[in-house]
């Protein structure tokens, strides 16, 4: 049996990972702030999967709170797959942004998912096997599609995973980041949007099959909508023809006079 944690897991893609993975009888903690979503989700999953679940209510915005699930990814029985899930969105730009809002979104987003892989990590190392699910956004290549920091939380976690899989991807340690585009879930109305003025929405449970379909194939960026994979490869050959431009010491012709 193996144990996967997965935060955000009381609604929207969460809810649907902690159905998928249970049916593929893995053993949960299911990480959230709405302690009575998770334990109702945590009952019909028992039921009708017959696995382990457990919930650790958490608002992976407070230092302490974090620390719980932290410590819980360093514990027995070992966590062998780690879903960052859990995000949220910001409606409005820079110009009227609240200071607080703002950390708070960097901390859920960017450095919740941060702390927690570093946590899981050493353990996954020393067992020479796990998993790291990192949901993103296909924002994170798109920071034109939407005001404020959103985009920037994304991109930190897809850079987070390239940077990761670098590291370890050779040591037994599979690394995913998922890049959804618009897909049913209550994160629109969470932060004062409107999904019905949403063009080209997916529904969840598409969202998360085809995830799972690029988890099985141990691919390190999955796209569900993206018809052609051959476009995100057109996409990282034209990056590494800058990062060859990137190897001179000395500035490029135009910037000398
Ligand atoms: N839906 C989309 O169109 C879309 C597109 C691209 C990426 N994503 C990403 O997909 C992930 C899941 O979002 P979703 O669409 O499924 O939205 P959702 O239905 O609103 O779910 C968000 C989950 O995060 C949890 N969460 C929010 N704030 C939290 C906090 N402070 N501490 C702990 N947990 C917190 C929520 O649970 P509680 O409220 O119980 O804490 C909930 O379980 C997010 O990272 C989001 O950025 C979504």
């Amino acid at each position: 049996m193996t144990t996967a944690l997965i935060t955000g897991a009381s609604s929207g893609i969460g809810t649907v990972y902690a159905r998928r993975l249970a049916a593929r009888s893995h053993d949960l903690v299911l990480v959230a702030r709405a302690t009575d979503r998770l334990n109702k989700l945590a009952e019909e999953l028992r039921t009708a999967h017959d696995v382990t679940i457990e919930v650790i209510t958490a608002d992976l915005t407070d230092t302490a709170q974090l620390n719980l699930v932290a410590e819980r990814l360093r514990a027995d029985p070992p966590i062998d797959i780690l879903v960052n899930n859990a995000g949220a969105g910001l409606s409005g730009g820079f110009a009227n942004a609240n200071p607080v809002a703002l950390e708070n979104l960097l901390r859920l987003n960017s450095l919740a998912p941060t702390l927690l892989t570093a946590a899981v990590l050493g353990g996954m190392l020393k067992r020479g096997h796990g998993s790291i699910v990192n949901i993103a956004s296909a924002l994170a290549i798109l920071p034109e599609y939407a005001d404020g920091i959103y985009a920037a939380t994304k991109s930190y976690v897809l850079t987070m995973s390239q940077s990761l899989n670098a590291e370890v991807g050779q040591q037994g340690i599979y690394v995913q980041a998922v890049l959804p585009a618009a897909t049913r879930t209550e994160i629109y109305e969470r932060s004062g949007g409107d999904i019905s003025k949403v063009p080209d929405v997916m529904e969840v449970d598409d969202l998360v099959d085809a995830a799972l379909i690029g988890f099985d194939r141990k691919e390190l960026v999955t796209l569900p909508p993206v018809p052609e994979e051959a476009d995100w490869n057109a996409f990282e050959q034209a990056r590494m023809v800058l990062a060859r431009g990137f190897m001179n010491a000395k500035p490029a012709e135009r910037y000398r006079s």
